[in-house]
């Protein structure tokens, strides 16, 4: 009796402890971020006061088509310009990823259109001009439990740096730009350096590099910024093969993290924060103050525009054959080239951009010939521009501004040297290329930016995917729509990279390539090996550390797994 009492106790006991442990896993289960109208959703005198906090630098966040129907319309140049977008705070480069396709019901503001949706867009947007500002937006969002989101530029392809329902801090104001010939590391000085706020545009990067004599390693964009996401996904270049990653060139950050403090991260303090910043991918680690990069002195080279068209796609992928088949011709003086297809029409247009640092006209010239002759030898192969010039680097780099305002996705893998070595390599590049266009690709862009230092520099710890060590060159499938797609084309264009082009791309990368986080898909399936190969639980445990509550979710980034697509609520 008494023993059957007890058991009974013990019982209602134990039934009373596993209910409260499957109370709290479910309560885990079911976290979700605050949004308007949840009970702990900030009130208005809450944002009041944050604004006050703030000197006023609390805006409310407008989707770029109804900033533009309230200036009574934006002009072709304006919309598809990234310098006047970045003057709008809720704008994205990519308009797709203003739209809530996804929301239910779904949610847009199409350009001119007359209704509008807030979708994807967050509500306010904190314009930070300090430190100070991110800590108390950090703090902010993080004892309201709101979903938060950073950007610098507005450019990222994978969507990240917007997010429905949100609280942005907007880094774009954060234009500092201090050059030293001794920037030290503990007490070790480390040479000539530049610390870039991150905001700073690459091009303001390139004029100012050029004017103190030097030059950094930066991307083929004007207002990519590089204290952004560019140097945490890992920061290709064209001179990438001369002098390494822009991520292997970082000296230093200064981060807010999710505690609110601001960390000195370098080889010293924080060194494994420090090793996650460099690859491991934008927008998991806390909103970047600034950024301190290495600079060499600057020097001038051969930069080559080339346009050759194939009015076939059979002569396309016979044309991209023997571009493969010339690929390491500028190996041997570490130059850097990007190739882009296009198919505008019925005619495929290969542009390439060329340069090879240190030669004389008459080099650079030598260097590209042998691929330019056999290339017009290609039956359907023709001619349509080429420019060649010497050049400053950091002229060759610069552009005045970057062509955006289109819907789409990509998909993307890095190409191992490897397979451009295999003796098939004409036929499975002709193949692949051929049945990517056959298949209704529009873009397949090409980017020769790896090998060199880029893989020379294998033995740097940090998290930069090591499959870049081994790659010569990133190939990117663009998929593109204009708004009068429906919303089952957009669905199929959206997945297209993932049910047919990656099988036809993995012919020349091989099955378990990586890609460039940046430039990518941001529904990769395996996104923890594709993007980050072997470094994704070091990166894990580096993010437990310094993000315990995950208040710095991304898609496809690390600690994504925990959340639903829109990190709001989690799985
Ligand atoms: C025209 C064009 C050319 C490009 N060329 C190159 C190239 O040559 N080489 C190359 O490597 N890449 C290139 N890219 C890709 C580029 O690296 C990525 O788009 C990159 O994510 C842009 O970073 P951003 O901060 O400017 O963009 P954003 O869209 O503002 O942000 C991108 C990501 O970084 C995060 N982020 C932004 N600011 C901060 C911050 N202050 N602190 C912490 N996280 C932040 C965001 O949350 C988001 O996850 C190009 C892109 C474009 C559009
Ligand atoms: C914040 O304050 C500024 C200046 O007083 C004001 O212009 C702005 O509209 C306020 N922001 C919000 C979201 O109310
Ligand atoms: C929107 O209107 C502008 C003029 O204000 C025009 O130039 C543009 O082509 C229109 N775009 C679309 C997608 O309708
Ligand atoms: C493309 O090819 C088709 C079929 O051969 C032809 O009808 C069409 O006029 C061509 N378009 C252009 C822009 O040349
Ligand atoms: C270019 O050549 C000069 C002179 O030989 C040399 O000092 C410099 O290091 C070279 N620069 C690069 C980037 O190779
Ligand atoms: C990597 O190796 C090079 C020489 O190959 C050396 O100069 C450099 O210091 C090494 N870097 C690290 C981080 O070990």
């Amino acid at each position: 009796m008494r023993g059957a009492f007890s058991a009974s106790v013990l019982l209602i006991f134990t039934l009373f402890h596993s209910c409260q442990a499957l109370e709290s896993v479910s309560k885990k289960r079911q976290t979700c971020r605050n949004v308007p109208g949840s009970v702990d959703y900030p009130n208005a005198q809450a944002w009041s006061t944050l604004n006050t906090t703030l000197s006023g630098r609390l805006v409310a966040a407008v989707p770029s088509a109804k900033y533009c129907a309230s200036i009574g319309g934006c002009t072709d140049a304006q919309w598809t310009s990234a310098l006047f977008r970045n003057t709008i705070p809720g704008a994205m480069n990519q308009v797709n990823w203003e739209q809530g396709y996804d929301l239910k019901p779904p949610s847009l503001c199409l350009r001119n259109s007359t209704t509008c949706g807030q979708g994807d867009v967050p509500i306010y947007s904190v314009e930070a001009q300090t430190a100070g500002d991110i800590q108390t937006a950090v703090k902010f969002a993080s004892t309201h439990n709101l979903r938060l989101a950073v950007k610098a530029s507005g450019h990222d392809f994978l969507g990240r740096s917007t997010a429905a329902n949100s609280l942005l801090i907007r880094t774009s104001n954060l234009k500092s730009l201090v050059f030293t010939d001794a920037f030290f590391v503990g007490n070790q000085n480390m040479g000539s350096a530049v610390t870039v706020g991150s905001g700073v545009h690459l091009q303001d990067l390139y004029v100012q590099s050029k004017a103190n004599g030097k030059v950094v390693v930066g991307g083929s964009a004007a207002t990519v910024c590089a204290a952004g996401g560019y140097l945490q996904g890992a920061g290709h270049s064209g001179l990438g093969p001369l002098f390494g990653l822009a991520a292997d060139n970082v000296l230093e950050f200064q981060i807010v993290v999710a505690s609110g403090d601001l960390l000195q991260v370098n080889s010293v303090s924080n060194p494994d924060l420090f090793y996650a910043l460099r690859g491991g991918g934008a927008g998991s680690w806390g909103v970047i103050v600034s950024a301190t990069i290495r600079t060499f002195p600057t020097f001038s080279g051969t930069f080559s525009l080339i346009e050759i068209g194939a009015t076939t796609n059979a002569a396309a992928g016979a044309l991209m054959a023997v571009h493969a088949q010339h690929i390491f011709d500028i190996e041997a003086v570490r130059g850097g080239q990007y190739f882009w297809l296009e198919k505008p029409g019925n005619v495929s247009v290969l542009a390439l951009t060329t340069f090879t640092p240190n030669t004389t006209l008459d080099q650079g010239t030598a260097l590209i010939t042998p691929f330019l002759n056999d290339a017009l030898a290609v039956p359907g192969v023709f001619l349509i521009e080429k420019q060649i010039a010497t050049l400053n680097v950091n002229d060759a780099l610069f552009m005045a501004d970057d062509v955006v305002g289109t819907n789409q996705v990509m998909g993307s893998r890095l190409i191992p040297t490897a397979a451009y070595k295999d003796s098939n390599v004409a036929t499975t590049v002709a193949g692949v290329y051929e049945d990517l266009l056959d298949g209704g690709a529009l873009q397949i862009l090409g980017n020769m930016i790896a090998g060199g230092q880029v893989s020379a520099n294998a033995n740097i710890s940090s998290a930069v995917n090591p499959a870049w060590r081994t790659a010569k060159a990133h190939i990117i499938v663009v998929n593109l729509w204009d708004d009068s797609a429906s919303a089952a084309e957009i669905a199929a264009l959206a997945t297209k990279f993932q049910t047919s082009q990656r099988a036809i791309l993995e012919r020349l990368s091989g099955p378990n390539a990586g890609s460039y986080s940046n430039e990518a898909d941001s529904q990769e399936p395996e996104f923890q090996t594709t993007f980050y190969g072997p470094n994704y639980a070091k990166l894990s445990a580096i993010k437990s550390k310094y993000d315990p509550h995950d208040l710095f979710i991304v898609a496809a980034g690390v600690g994504s797994e925990r959340w639903d697509k829109a990190g709001m609520c989690t799985v």
